[in-house]
């Protein structure tokens, strides 16, 4: 079965096709990148902008892609939540109305779990092994930062979440800050490899309140932004590598920190990331040097950590197997409390 997919949440209009929830046809991928460059950040209005222009092109570029007519696809599917609404509003429209048009099934999918998805998707560098559920799951996109137990496709118990910002929130605030470049993330992950992990001390995070798998990076954000004399270590170079590896390091360890409590409370064996933060090279070397060979611990190719429909068709194919479809009033929303009250998310 073919499900079209089309991702449009923040600032990647991707539209892919996918084979039974498995094998990818085609996965185009717009980035916006260079438009929001100049704010330092996503600029949400010209992410819509920017969706309603391109998702016709994407999704032309996905069907040719995939060598396939618009009447070969069995069900249309696009995220619609949580993400910035003008964007998921232009990706939901425009897939009800093709679902309608082709008078096939349309599906409205949750982008986060999309993210836990992308390790079941079929590419020449997937993982050798896909995930048995249950597994421990580590949500680490630009809005969420989410530890939690995932029985199946779309049951997922959050264990733990940032009590205040995001990983990828403090990556992007750090580098806008320091005007190291965007996305901060990836600019830190780059300069960091060239930089001391111990030039400064950076405080972890005692959340004495919190449940035992929260994290906490505002702080973090804080001490480093405007403390960074007070943890910076005598006789080492102030320097912009120094900096970025350093910061990577503490925030990489609060969220091994929380992964590592969670194994222990669930016992679980298997951890799967996703979400962009997921691509860091530094947080994939500490999951395994930290967790052993007891945990196996998987990780998403590269291009399927950031925002990409595949993930988004995948999940669809799931819900579609079980006789499962949205309707055509399903509205976009930018939360969702799925993630934050620990339960299952609702479709
Ligand atoms: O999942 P994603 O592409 O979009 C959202 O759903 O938010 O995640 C984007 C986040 C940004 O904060 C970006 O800086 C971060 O992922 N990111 C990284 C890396 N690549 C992207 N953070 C750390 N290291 C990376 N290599
Ligand atoms: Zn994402």
């Amino acid at each position: 079965m073919n499900v079209l997919g089309i991702e449009s949440s923040c600032d990647e209009t991707s539209c892919a096709v996918v084979v039974d929830g498995k094998k990818i046809l085609s996965n185009v991928v717009a980035t916006q990148i260079p438009f929001h460059t100049i704010y330092k950040g996503v600029v949400p209005e010209i992410a819509s902008r920017k969706h309603i222009e391109w998702i016709l092109p994407v999704a032309r570029e996905a069907l040719k892609e995939a060598s396939l007519t618009p009447d070969k696809i069995d069900a249309v599917a696009a995220t619609n939540r949580p993400g910035l609404v003008g964007g998921l509003l232009v990706g939901l429209t425009f897939a009800k109305a093709l679902a309608l048009a082709l008078g096939k099934p349309f599906l409205a999918v949750n982008h986060m779990l999309g993210h836990l998805y992308a390790p079941r998707l079929l590419t020449s560098d997937s993982p050798a092994d896909l995930p048995d559920y249950p597994f421990l799951g580590l949500l680490v996109s630009g809005g969420h930062s989410i530890i939690c137990k995932v029985e199946n496709f779309d049951s997922v118990e959050v264990l733990g979440t940032t009590v205040d910002d995001s990983a990828g929130e403090a990556f992007d605030k750090v580098a806008k800050f320091y005007n190291l470049g965007y996305p901060g993330g990836v600019v830190i992950d780059k300069l960091a490899k060239s930089g001391d992990p111990k030039a400064a001390a950076f405080p972890l995070p005692n959340l004495h309140n919190a449940a035992p798998c929260d994290m906490s990076f505002s702080g973090l954000k804080t001490a480093v932004i405007h403390q960074r004399e007070t943890f910076w270590k005598k006789g080492v170079d102030f320097t912009n590598e120094n900096l970025a590896a350093s910061f990577q390091e503490a925030a990489v360890k609060i969220l091994v920190r929380a992964v590592e409590r969670a194994l222990k409370i669930t016992g679980l064996k298997v951890v799967v990331a996703g979400g962009g933060v997921a691509a860091n090279s530094r947080l994939r070397a500490l999951m395994s040097e930290r967790l052993g060979k007891s945990v196996k611990c998987i990780f998403p190719p590269l291009k399927l950590c950031g925002d990409n429909a595949a993930m988004i068709a995948g999940v669809a194919y799931q819900y579609f197997a079980k006789g499962d479809n949205s309707p055509l009033n399903t509205s976009a929303f930018a939360r969702v409390s799925d993630f934050k009250h620990r339960a299952t998310p609702n479709r």
